[in-house]
């Protein structure tokens, strides 16, 4: 399996945040070895490929993602040592691990950055993108809308302005310049050598600009992006580059390039819509994105996901998409963050385990790989009332024991509060129940894991959507070597009965909560219960 170079487009990724993982040396803080001690607990999920968010040294103002050293571990988390540990140990158990690869900006605490404000003549100076005035570039959006007024802020020491498009305490790089560009190789090379199978590359249509565009998605950052890939494609074959470009459908698909460009982007178009058609009982928001979605070329994939480290975008949705989603899952203001949603999945879906499970099972069955966010595949909750997105970012529940098992010794303080409250609180929610439970959200989900495995066709790009005519439920259907694969899933609180197509099927796995009626397959009708999916194979 190792062998194989295409293995992204059919591989379970999980999504880690280190520091929120495990504790295993009782400070307070996740570290690498905790991650390490939970390897088979991912295993036992199904998962073949790990993302880890940015360990590397970082004053933390925006968790990690405004690195001070592109080339060692934040000490908090352990050694390049027990990095390599990690990797070694990932692999031995037939498992990939990515890291991100924060690609557009440093850190303001970055040595480089220290030296270009207060030595102009330094090398480092180059790195940065300067201006005397913050006129320039207006054509760009603030990202930060809820805490940055510009994208310039004034140096004291250097006496101008700086550019960077996410917090100030972030200056952007100045890919302008040849030295940066040959700096981020040497942070690939690095990571690489240590043995990890490529990178999640983070926020990368901001790398050049240039004035009178809005400075995302410029020919010039696909170039170099292209560039990048020549060197993983030259140097470290079967290792991959994944995007995170939060755009519209025709802007991300260029990260494709000809094949050439990224192996894999995130599906952001798509993810607000499968929340969109479970809070209407109505799958024409995901149907008209898929009928909409440009094709993309046949080395590449999608990466498929509902929750990550961030607040839920709805940057790429009509401004009343955008409203409805706000009043439907945000309903208190605290909840809402920048253009988006800080929650965690199981309480979007108000912990109901059948329509989370059902959510799992659509995004199975959509063209992509899925990733699943660290502790979604419990159903942990959030503290909206912590800072920024660092509600969706709390220790990991393992079982009941002291901290939710995270950092079982320790009566210190942790890096963030456990969520114990409620029936999101480690007492009700952890790993360590919900593995004895046949039922929990974890089981399922593991089920739903082996059965997508063993059909390699879940891969593929081409579907055919069903049952237009019938929003309530959306269905896809498409070919592997043994006949079709057909799934059938219940977006609404009503039962639907549905006429199968005229073809000989096996069960393949249905919902847990699809109890009442059987699947009575030769009589040519099944009624779904509300939520309820039915996945057929064999069609012929
Ligand atoms: C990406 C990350 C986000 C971070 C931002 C700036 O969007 O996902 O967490 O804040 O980039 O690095
Ligand atoms: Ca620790």
């Amino acid at each position: 399996m190792l062998e194989n170079n295409l293995w992204y487009q059919n591989s379970i990724f999980y999504e880690v945040h280190t520091r929120a993982f495990s504790d295993s040396n009782q400070d307070g803080i996740g570290d690498l070895n905790g991650l390490t001690q939970k390897l088979d607990y991912l295993k036992s999920l199904g998962v073949d490929c790990i993302w880890l968010l940015p360990i590397y040294p970082s004053p933390l103002k925006d968790d990690g993602y405004d690195i001070s050293d592109f080339y060692n571990v934040h000490p908090d988390l352990g050694t390049l040592e027990d990095f390599k540990k990690l990797v070694e140990e990932t692999h031995r158990r037939g498992m990939r691990i990515i890291a991100d690869l924060v690609v557009n900006h440093t850190s303001d605490q970055c040595r480089w950055f220290q030296e270009a404000q207060s030595n102009p003549d330094s090398p480092y100076h180059q790195y940065y993108v300067w201006n005397d005035t913050p006129e320039k570039y207006r054509g760009a959006r603030i990202i930060f809308i809820d805490s940055e007024t510009s994208n310039w802020t004034w140096s004291e020491k250097a006496g101008k302005y700086y550019w960077h498009r996410f917090y100030a305490c972030q200056p952007d790089l100045n890919y302008d310049n040849p030295a940066v560009r040959e700096e981020l190789k040497s942070i690939m090379r690095f990571w690489l050598d240590m043995g990890i199978d490529g990178f999640r590359a983070d926020a990368v249509p901001y790398l050049f600009e240039r004035e009178g565009t809005n400075c995302e998605n410029l020919p010039e950052t696909h170039a170099f992006l292209k560039e990048l890939r020549r060197l993983m494609d030259a140097e470290y074959p079967g290792r991959i580059l994944l995007a995170e470009a939060n755009q519209w459908p025709r802007d991300l698909r260029a990260y494709f390039g000809d094949g050439d460009e990224f192996h894999m982007a995130f599906r952001f178009p798509l993810m607000p819509r499968m929340f969109m058609a479970i809070a209407k009982g109505d799958s024409t928001a995901i149907v008209d994105n898929l009928d909409q979605s440009p094709e993309i070329p046949a080395n590449c994939q999608w990466c498929t996901f509902l929750r990550n480290h961030d607040e839920l975008t709805v940057e790429m949705v009509t401004s009343e998409e955008r409203q409805f989603l706000w009043d439907f899952y945000a309903p208190e203001p605290r909840m809402r963050l920048n253009l988006g949603i800080r929650r965690r999945l199981a309480p979007l879906l108000n912990g109901d385990i059948d329509k989370i499970e059902l959510l799992y099972a659509i995004l199975f069955s959509l063209p992509g790989a899925p990733i699943i966010y660290y502790g979604d595949e419990i159903g942990m909750g959030d503290n909206i009332w912590l800072n920024d997105r660092d509600g969706v970012r709390t220790p990991m529940q393992w079982s009941a024991k002291a901290n939710g098992g995270f950092s079982e010794k320790l009566t210190g303080n942790l890096y963030l509060p456990v969520i114990q409250e409620g029936k999101f609180g480690y007492p009700q929610v952890n790993v360590e129940a919900q593995i004895n439970d046949p039922n929990s959200l974890f089981n399922r989900l593991r089920r739903l894991i082996t059965v997508r495995k063993s059909h390699p066709a879940f891969s593929r790009q081409e579907i055919e959507i069903l049952y237009r005519d019938q929003p309530e439920i959306f269905a896809v259907q498409f070919s592997e070597s043994g006949g079709k694969i057909i799934c059938i899933h219940n977006l609404s609180s009503r039962v639907q009965d549905i006429v199968l197509p005229d073809l000989q099927c096996n069960l393949l796995t249905q919902s847990t909560n699809q109890t009442k009626y059987g699947i009575d397959l030769p009589a040519g009708k099944i009624s779904l219960e509300p939520y309820a999916y039915v996945w057929l194979s064999h069609c012929l």
